[in-house]
């Protein structure tokens, strides 16, 4: 059965849907996304979305063709008319079509395209139980990554190096000390510390970062956000990475070295499972 996606106002078959040539998505990359995952038929973090989606339309100067509470109701739209239980809600906004010109044009309207996809037993991942394997790559994205633009090539190639090799994704280090994974935020664990990059124009402010942390103030556990060195992850006692799309995911090996044990460690799987209790509770 083909899906419903929404594309300018519209609520249209997946094959239906259609954006120019021109978009400046198209042929710059002009454009940002969020990625807002759905539990329970509901949606998870969706106002931390909805307030990054903001910040990164006011970095770029872009417009926001919808309100808050529009793009709420497209979101339940189509979870409901694709009868989504557990899976992921897509969207993305460019600047629109315009003649190609390096400057931004004047009177572009926004496109704005959400579509979703269906992950039955995205909750109980069979990864969170045995852990993923990494490797490290040198971070060769632009400078502005709290921007969550579409332009996800040098990950998708980062993602690539790592199944070459192997493994499940890849670290990105930057002078010597990680950055994030090719999709997630990066953490590791010694003794009851837990140690994660300080949020700046390196990395992604993290939506699933931003609430694990708090759980993790919460459950008396000790936060240091500082950069770390694939040296100092190796002799870490445990590792994992946060995204929308895998909560709070174990790593257990980087460069083919086992992180302690080489198996899903006691904080990230407690953490894993506050942030899905939590989570749940707090779902729209
Ligand atoms: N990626 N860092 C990067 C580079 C990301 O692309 C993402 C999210 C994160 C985690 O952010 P959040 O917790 O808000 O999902 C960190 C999404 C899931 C994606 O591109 O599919």
């Amino acid at each position: 059965m083909s899906r419903t996606v929404y594309v300018n106002g519209e609520y249209l078959p997946e094959e239906q849907a259609k954006v120019s040539v021109f978009d400046r998505g198209f042929l710059f990359a002009d454009g940002v996304y969020e990625v807002t995952s759905v539990l329970g038929g509901k949606l998870i973090d969706f106002d931390g979305h909805a307030k990054r989606l903001q910040r990164s339309l006011d970095e770029l100067e872009m417009k926001n063709p919808v309100t808050k509470d529009e793009l709420l109701g497209v979101h339940r739209e189509l979870v409901e008319r694709n009868g989504i239980d557990e899976g992921l809600v897509y969207l993305q906004i460019t600047r629109g079509a315009a003649d190609r010109d390096f400057a931004y044009p004047d009177g572009a309207e926004p496109t704005i395209v959400l579509f979703t996809q269906s992950k039955p037993g995205l909750a109980e991942s069979p990864k969170a139980k045995t852990g993923m394997k990494v490797i490290s790559i040198e971070d060769q994205r632009w400078g502005r990554r709290d921007i969550k633009t579409v332009q996800l090539l040098y990950p998708s190639m980062g993602k690539m190096m790592a199944k070459a090799a192997g493994a499940d994704d890849a670290w990105m280090v930057q002078d010597g000390q990680v950055t994030e994974g090719t999709s997630n935020n990066a953490y590791i664990v010694k003794g009851n510390t837990i140690v994660t990059r300080q949020l700046s124009n390196d990395i992604l402010h993290g939506i699933t970062r931003a609430a694990v942390l708090r759980f993790a103030a919460e459950a008396q556990m000790q936060v240091e956000e500082r950069p770390f060195t694939i040296d100092e992850a190796m002799g870490a006692d445990e590792a994992f990475i946060t995204s929308a799309s895998t909560f709070v995911m174990p790593v257990v090996e980087i460069d083919g070295a086992a992180i302690g044990t080489g198996t899903p460690g006691p904080v990230a799987a407690r953490l894993r499972e506050i942030y899905l209790e939590e989570s749940r509770k707090a779902a729209i």
